[in-house]
């Protein structure tokens, strides 16, 4: 049987989908490929069937990591499928409890809870002129997804 984690926050082109890569580049460097159902999801959908933001999009390139990823909006089923949804921040934690309907199986974190450097709250970068948020955004997923990985 499959593990699955799904990661979410607001737009589901900056945050997540950069979580959602680096957590697949993980498992694959790891051996673990087979043994994942990943995906990332949107809280609103003002971004609906969009690529991630070019300055992501960027930030992946330099690191060797690929994205794939069109924005989509988390469904009611999704609480019932996946093991893990991990959001980025609390707005993002409150709003999916509000959503789960009863009978979800999903443990709903912050992914920033697996950090080892204790930083709880992934950095937002959608706001930003330059890309550093991103690549702050980058390297705070990627010490989570690996410490929740080695958790298990
Ligand atoms: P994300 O970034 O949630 O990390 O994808 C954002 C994307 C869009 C908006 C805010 C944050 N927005 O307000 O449209």
């Amino acid at each position: 049987m499959k593990k699955s984690v799904l990661f979410i926050c607001l737009g589901n082109i900056c945050r997540s989908p950069i979580a959602e890569a680096v957590f697949l580049h993980a498992v694959t460097e790891r051996g673990a490929r087979d043994q994942w159902r990943v995906d990332s999801a949107a809280l609103g959908d003002w971004h609906t069937g969009r690529a991630p933001d070019h300055r992501a999009q960027a930030t992946m390139k330099r690191h060797g990591v690929p994205m794939d990823c069109r924005a989509h909006l988390v469904k009611r089923s999704d609480f019932k499928e996946f093991d893990y949804i991990f959001g980025m921040d609390e707005d993002n934690i409150s709003e999916l409890k509000d959503r789960a309907p009863s009978g979800s199986k999903a443990q709903v974190a912050l992914l920033g809870m697996h950090d080892p450097e204790g930083e709880l709250i992934i950095r937002d970068p959608y706001y930003d002129d330059g890309d550093e948020g991103f690549e702050k955004c980058y390297q705070q997923c990627l010490r989570c997804c690996n410490a929740f990985l080695d958790s298990l």
